[in-house]
């Protein structure tokens, strides 16, 4: 079989985002304008919530979300210990105290058992994190905590996930999603808060603007010239281009078109692979009715397979395979470890994975051939 180089993950872009961009470049309204406003109802009538704000990316979106809530220092909030690493970093950002709870090596996300250890006084909220697409189990993670605590989801890799019929980005207070290019839709860099409460969108809303409580669309287009905006609260530039939102827009129309095929694929991969006792791709629970099948990742068992996933990823590079480690334990990464003086085994869930899961490529731009190529190569092992 000839050789073949198959990317771990492409966007797909073509001609209906290049001549989407015609627009704002020549009205020469680039910052955030009339297209990220439509991009915005357009993403909330898809994720069935009230509200949708976008943001500079999955990361700036999630910071909003803790500062909307009022999360500060002296507070806890309840992580998984397997995930990116913004994740973490966004609750450092307010000041407060990342709390690491280890994961489900089947679902990778997080481990419901392990919550209730977690929760002090001082715990504020929670941001379980849906991992490659597939929505943690938020009503077991609801029947858990106390209901003052807020429920924040990392929708970064989730967009048009479902969980029991709803839709990532309904189901907590606030959720975020990731436009980045590894993401099943893309705006370059990009994110998008949602929310059905209106207080909490209006508090992001301000400080995604520096904190101005006018809005740049409004002030620019007032009859008073000399009006400038008054800032009551400390605010960022978390501010999408309407030239990320015009792309957005096009992205956003085919990302049903897209889950469809990842999904055909993702039960393509299953069926063919399920043979090879050591390879096990993430599980899919009963109260998953939609995963988006960002990554495909699967857990290589050590105790059955000779070589090392490492060696496994080489062998797959050297067929022209390009595979990643799912993502990272947080706890591990050397900041995490120092700061918060943590060991590698304080979350064996999370080390497990960290050492053993395996993303596989699955993308819109690959072809039945090239899935076919994957699994062949797999067979060879
Ligand atoms: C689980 C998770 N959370 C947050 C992020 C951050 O997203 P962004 O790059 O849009 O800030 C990512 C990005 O890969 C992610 O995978």
């Amino acid at each position: 079989m000839q050789l073949k180089n198959i990317s771990i993950a492409s966007p797909s872009l073509d001609e209906e985002e290049w001549q989407a961009l015609r627009a704002p470049l020549l009205s020469g309204w680039l910052t955030q304008g009339p297209k990220v406003a439509e991009f915005e109802k357009a993403f909330a009538l898809r994720h069935d919530v009230n509200y949708a704000l976008a943001t500079t990316s999955c990361t700036t979106g999630l910071h909003l979300a803790l500062m909307a809530l009022g999360i500060g220092p002296d507070d806890e909030v309840i992580i998984p210990a397997f995930s990116w690493v913004a994740t973490a970093n966004v609750v450092l950002y307010c000041g407060a105290k990342p709390v690491f709870c280890d994961v489900d090596t089947e679902t990778f996300n997080i481990k419901l058992e392990d919550i209730p250890n977690k929760l002090t006084e001082k715990t504020k909220a929670i941001i379980p994190v849906h991992l490659f697409g597939l929505c943690a189990d938020i009503d077991g993670i609801k029947s858990i905590l106390p209901p003052q605590i807020k429920i924040i989801e990392d929708a970064a890799c989730a967009a048009g996930a479902s969980y029991k019929g709803r839709s990532a980005g309904s189901l907590g207070d606030l959720a975020a999603f990731s436009f980045h290019p590894r993401k099943s839709i893309t705006t370059g860099e990009g994110g998008m808060l949602t929310s059905n409460n209106k207080h909490q969108i209006n508090l992001a809303e301000i400080m995604r603007n520096h904190g101005a409580d006018i809005a740049e669309e409004i002030r620019h287009s007032s009859a008073k010239p000399y009006m400038l905006p008054d800032f009551k609260m400390l605010g960022f530039n978390y501010r999408m281009t309407d030239l990320q939102a015009a792309v957005g827009l096009v992205q956003l129309n085919k990302l049903d078109r897209f889950l469809q095929e990842r999904l055909n694929w993702a039960n393509y991969y299953k069926e063919h692979l399920q043979a090879i006792t050591w390879l096990k791709p993430q599980k899919t629970p009963m109260y998953c009715t939609s995963h988006a099948w960002q990554s495909f990742v699967c857990y290589v068992d050590p105790d059955h397979l000779s070589i090392s996933r490492n060696e496994l990823m080489d062998f797959l590079l050297r067929k022209g395979i390009s595979t990643r480690p799912g993502t990272h334990a947080i706890h591990n990464l050397s900041f995490y470890q120092e700061k918060f003086k943590l060991s590698e085994d304080d979350f064996p869930g999370a080390r497990d994975c960290e050492r053993n899961t395996l993303a596989i490529p699955l993308h819109n731009k690959m072809t039945k051939s090239d899935f076919d190529y994957v699994i062949e190569m797999f067979h060879e092992i």
